[in-house]
């Protein structure tokens, strides 16, 4: 129209050019929308109109995505208001308000300008944004709306959106879910920034009025909570935090991505959806709350959410469960409270724990000051009494800002990976106790490196007759042989029917594998190691100590060992359900392996690894990932077995070099294969091959014909280019998948089979990536990619053969 040539637009708002509009025209009457009539915005990106939602027969006036298929509402104006028939008019009064009219005459909803417009202008812009303008007011330096749908959201934040507080009008712009599918009316599930006085701000997950949810303070690069959320190709994140203005917006780096944040009441979480034009259909970007530790104050006062631990709950360090018998029964509900009172007035003795990792504890008692810098901080902090941590409230570069708390600390949680540092005030008896485990650890792992290349090198005999047992006075560093049980011989021989026939499981590289029952009714495994190899011997040392020190959920546990003579047995727990490899390349089998369930052993397999990776006190790195040696549970627990091969690390040592490589091919990650070099991150090459193993059903190291000569990596990584890696499932999982988690699963599945050691991810992020929904980077060409040698013991796949090591190359 012609009343808006003259305006010219500010090159933010580039982007909303609108090719309709109505308002006033020169005679002054009224142009207006009833049912059947839509207005769309002038980049066709959105439409305005009245919508009945699934099947109900209530009109509504809203705003949906003009090109998509699957009718997706953003805005609606009379959310509560239904109209009963299709009676509703659009249409603009004599004082410049958008009135909604039923049956011509009663008000539904109204806009309520404060002030009156001389021409007043409505249009729809091709931001999805519904805008009142005076078409007198001409401003070539911004834009100036008398009203706008953007300061009035519903369920969803749009590109551009600001999610948060005029301060100056007092306008909370809040999401809250429709109640249901068929009814766009306010449900109890919503999102809304809280002003804190003196503090910071931050926005919450509400159900009702119950928080449920917290994003944690604003860091300067996002919100603290969300440490996976990073500026990145698609978005860009704004923060305004200043006198006038409290808000979050996100744009997009490139207009032909569809994006939207909704709060789903199904769920009750507040999601991303990205629409994929390939599918047709939005797909799930990223969600929160994303796991347990995300339920507000799930560790009561003091605590501290791990997710990685079981249970989640920990009290922060130099903390105690307030009281231990409901801890013990996961009652987190009271907290944790100090080992040691502070004595405040001693500014001597007390000092500060660093926590690394870190969500900070809730705005409740806190204060900050942005222009103060760490040191100015902390002495803030040791000057008041009721001061128990300070953080930095901005943490790009070196850390600038002050935030104290007082009291209680609240809703905590570390991360495995990102996360910052909160300084939490200590008694100088606990910073003792810290410095003095900080000493131990040190000599721990010298001690314990000393010792594994010690073992590495001389034979159990040797070892045993250096009397190195009795130096070894320090429990954490015990090889852990005298604390395992010792079986007799004997018993075991009852147990396995003299090691018979019928009771043999497989057969693994050192020797076979026996089930076997114990008096007291218990199933057992039994490895029994072959004594004409001489490696045996080492390989039976190195697994007893390993592994009695490894207490894991998703590690097989050893119950106990004996030594009779020649005769070396390990004693395991029985896994009634034989190994992975049984049920996923299997046609028949596959089918008791849904994909939540698959989904589960791939997490569990990553914790169990991360735990060897990480988590435990020798840095493992196992040599022989695969599916034979991830053996299930009753429940199809994933457990992961045979540390015949695997490797301890000590200190931060990252890699080692060996002669003789032992693992498998398909799984052996190319340094390792090729120049015996192996590292955490050669382990992870084979998890990711696992993983597209058990996403496809099909073995790697098999060739397959409809692969056109590519590997399974290099199919995956063709298949991810052409946007078609769904094609990658098993087939047999096609009722049960969830495509974002499939889509998730190969990503990162790609991910860890990068041909440079550097580009794979290390475990703590896969158990990160595969629990959330950030983004991930985009792989390159994976190792493997072409299949070059013939294919290995493809048809090897007897699902006894659970112990199986290749001995490939011995120079
Ligand atoms: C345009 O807006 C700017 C910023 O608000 C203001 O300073 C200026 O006076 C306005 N110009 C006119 C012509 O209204
Ligand atoms: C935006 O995305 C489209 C489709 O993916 C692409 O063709 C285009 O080049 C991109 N534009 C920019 C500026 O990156
Ligand atoms: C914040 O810290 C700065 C620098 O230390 C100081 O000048 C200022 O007065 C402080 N503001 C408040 C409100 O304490
Ligand atoms: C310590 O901080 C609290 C909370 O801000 C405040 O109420 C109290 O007055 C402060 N005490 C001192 C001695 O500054």
């Amino acid at each position: 129209m012609a009343v808006f040539s003259s305006l010219s637009i500010n090159s933010a708002f580039m982007f909303l050019f609108f090719i309709f509009s109505f308002g006033i025209d020169s005679n002054g009457i009224f142009q207006s929308i009833g049912n059947g009539k839509t207005l769309v915005s002038s980049g066709g990106r959105f439409e305005l109109g009245f919508f009945s939602p699934g099947n109900s027969k209530n009109r509504y006036l809203g705003i949906w995505y003009k090109n998509i298929p699957i009718q997706t509402v953003v805005w609606v104006a009379n959310r509560c208001d239904p109209i009963p028939d299709s009676s509703g008019l659009l249409t603009m009064n004599t004082t410049g308000n958008l009135v909604l009219l039923y049956r011509n005459e009663s008000v539904v909803w109204s806009t309520s300008l404060l002030k009156q417009a001389r021409k007043p202008i409505a249009q729809l812009l091709d931001s999805g944004n519904l805008v009142l303008r005076d078409g007198e007011d001409r401003n070539s330096t911004r834009e100036i709306f008398l009203w706008q749908s953007f300061d009035h959201p519903t369920d969803t934040l749009l590109p551009g959106m600001k999610f948060g507080w005029d301060l100056r009008t007092g306008l909370n712009r809040r999401l809250s879910a429709w109640k249901t599918a068929e009814d766009p009316c306010l449900g109890d599930f919503s999102y809304a920034f809280e002003i804190g006085r003196h503090t910071y701000h931050e926005a919450y997950l509400y159900k009702g009025t119950e928080k449920y949810y917290r994003a944690g303070p604003w860091n300067g690069i996002g919100f603290s909570g969300s440490p996976e959320l990073r500026p990145n190709l698609l978005f860009k994140f704004d923060f305004v935090d200043n006198e006038d203005e409290l808000y979050y917006m996100y744009s997009l780096t490139n207009d032909s991505i569809i994006t939207r944040i909704v709060l789903n009441q199904t769920t009750t979480s507040r999601e991303r959806h990205t629409w994929i034009e390939s599918d047709q259909n939005w797909r799930l970007y990223s969600s929160a709350p994303r796991d347990h530790c995300d339920d507000y104050g799930l560790c009561g006062t003091n605590g501290n959410c791990i997710i990685t631990e079981n249970p989640v709950c920990q009290c922060l360090k130099g903390f105690k469960p307030k009281s231990q018998e409901k801890w013990n029964f996961m009652d987190w509900s009271e907290g944790c409270v100090r080992n040691t009172p502070l004595n405040c007035l001693d500014r001597e003795r007390n000092g500060f724990e660093k926590f690394a990792g870190i969500k900070l504890p809730a705005a409740l008692h806190s204060w900050v000051n942005k222009s103060m810098n760490t040191k100015e901080c902390r002495e803030k902090c040791l000057s008041n009494c009721s001061c128990m941590a300070y953080s930095n409230s901005d943490i790009r570069g070196q850390g600038s800002g002050c935030i104290l708390w007082f009291g209680d600390l609240i809703d905590v949680r570390k991360f495995p990976l990102g996360g910052q540092d909160l300084y939490i005030r200590m008694p100088a008896s606990e910073l003792g106790e810290k410095a003095k485990q900080k000493m131990r650890v040190v000599i721990l792992v010298a001690i314990v490196g000393a010792v594994s290349g010690m073992l590495l090198l001389l034979g159990f005999c040797i070892w045993k007759r250096t009397g190195f047992k009795e130096e070894d006075n320090n429990e954490d560093q015990g090889v852990g042989l005298d604390q395992l049980p010792l079986f007799d011989l004997s018993t075991i021989m009852i147990a396995t029917d003299n090691f018979s026939v019928s009771n043999k499981l497989g057969q693994g590289g050192f020797g076979p594998v026996y089930k076997g029952k114990l008096e007291d009714g218990q199933e057992i495994a039994v490895k029994r190691l072959s004594n004409c190899s001489g490696q045996g011997v080492n390989e039976f040392k190195n697994e007893v100590v390993l592994i009695s020190k490894l207490q894991h959920r998703n590690l097989v546990k050893l119950l106990g060992y004996c030594i009779h003579r020649e005769e070396k047995l390990l004693i395991y727990e029985y896994m009634p359900n034989k190994s992975l490899d049984f049920f996923i390349f299997d046609q028949m089998q596959g089918m008791q392996l849904n994909w939540p369930k698959r989904f589960q052993i791939i997490c569990g397999i990553a914790r169990g690894l991360l735990y060897l990776h990480q988590d435990s006190r020798l840095r493992i790195v196992h040599r022989d990932l695969k599916t034979n040696n991830v053996l299930l549970d009753d429940e199809m627990n994933p457990k992961i077995s045979d540390f015949g091969m695997a490797r301890t690390f000590g200190g931060d040592q990252i890699e080692g070099n060996t002669n003789i490589i032992v693992g498998t091919y398909g799984y052996m990650a190319p340094e390792y294969a090729y120049n015996g070099l192996f590292s955490t991150k050669s382990d992870i090459f084979s998890f990711g091959v696992m993983v597209l193993e058990i996403v496809s059903g099909k073995r790697s190291r098999c060739l397959h014909p409809q692969l056109d000569g590519l590997t399974l990596t290099g199919h995956a990584w063709k298949l991810m280019n052409e946007g078609r890696e769904i094609e990658m499932l098993d087939s047999s999982l096609r009722d049960s998948h969830s495509s974002s988690e499939v889509l998730r699963c190969i990503h990162v599945g790609l991910l860890c089979v990068q041909q440079r050691t550097a580009d794979r991810p290390n475990m703590s992020s896969v158990v990160v990536m595969l629990g959330s929904e950030s983004v991930l980077p985009q792989p390159k060409k994976p190792g493997y990619f072409m299949e070059t040698d013939p294919p290995q013991g493809c048809h090897d796949s007897s699902p006894s053969n659970k112990f199986t090591i290749s001995v490939l190359e011995a120079r």
